[in-house]
């Protein structure tokens, strides 16, 4: 199973917003990660648009061949308004919050089961695919699913920091989470931190991986090999 690339292209509107204007323009760059082989864009507006705006979402959609992924955090308005104004392929849920450089933190499942169930079913209703934002710990796999939610995202900065130390124990809880999600048919999505060092071993090791969404680290590669080499390196690690 060959699992998806998503590009995140969140830095690609940090550098234009640094100068105003729109250069780099962030519906080219998801014309061109399409063109160049990407399974999927991703973005994360957040309500203060300091990096995605609301507009360039809805500029983006109709130009998408491939998969859009919106993610953001529901309890702000002003996001749900805008994923079901228009209608990715799959929403997913983070609960970073205003003032998190990046997102920081899976959901706790069970505190926030009532208000998860709630909210995915809004989404599924408008006929959007959820996935929530999980950190790896087995206990949290069933009171996911019981939200409703058809896919998780394996929060995965914790596997990334711990990868040059020791890859087998960081993969650890990663591997056993995916296997409990498997048994409640959950999808597998994972995200943060993911690079060429340590994509392929966390690709090979969770079962039934079917997207990955990678902004900082694509980017950053991408200053040096261009784009079309950069998507072209990563797909290499996926097959
Ligand atoms: N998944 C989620 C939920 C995120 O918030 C981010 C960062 O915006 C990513 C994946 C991608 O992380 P990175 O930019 O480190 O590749």
């Amino acid at each position: 199973m060959n699992t998806k690339l998503s590009v995140n292209i969140n830095k690609i509107a940090t550098l234009r917003n640094s100068r105003g204007g729109d250069l780099p323009s962030v519906v080219e760059a998801a014309i061109r990660c399409q063109m160049y082989g990407a399974q999927g864009i991703t973005v994360h507006p957040r309500p203060d648009e300091r990096h995605i705006r609301y507009k360039d979402v809805k500029e983006i959609k109709p130009l998408i061949t491939t998969e859009f992924n919106v993610e953001g955090n529901p309890k702000y308005d002003s996001f749900v308004q805008l994923v079901l104004d228009v209608k990715p392929h799959q929403v997913t849920l983070v609960p970073d919050s205003l003032d998190a450089l990046t997102s920081n933190n899976g959901w706790d499942t069970i505190s926030e089961k009532k208000y998860l169930t709630e909210i995915i079913s809004e989404f599924k209703k408008a006929g959007i695919r959820t996935s929530i934002f999980l950190n790896p710990d087995v206990k949290l796999v069933s009171h996911a699913a019981e939200t409703g939610a058809d896919r998780i995202e394996l929060y995965t900065e914790d596997y990334a920091k711990h990868f040059l130390i020791n890859k087998k124990e960081a993969i650890k809880p990663y591997i056993e989470t995916a296997i409990e999600a498997l048994k409640f048919n959950l999808g597998i999505n994972a995200g943060h931190d993911l690079s060429l060092l340590n994509l392929k071993y966390f690709a090979q090791k969770i079962p039934n991986l079917l997207e990955v969404s990678i902004g900082h680290a694509l980017i950053a590669d991408a200053l040096y090999l261009g784009m079309e080499k950069t998507i072209q390196n990563y797909l290499a690690e996926l097959k």
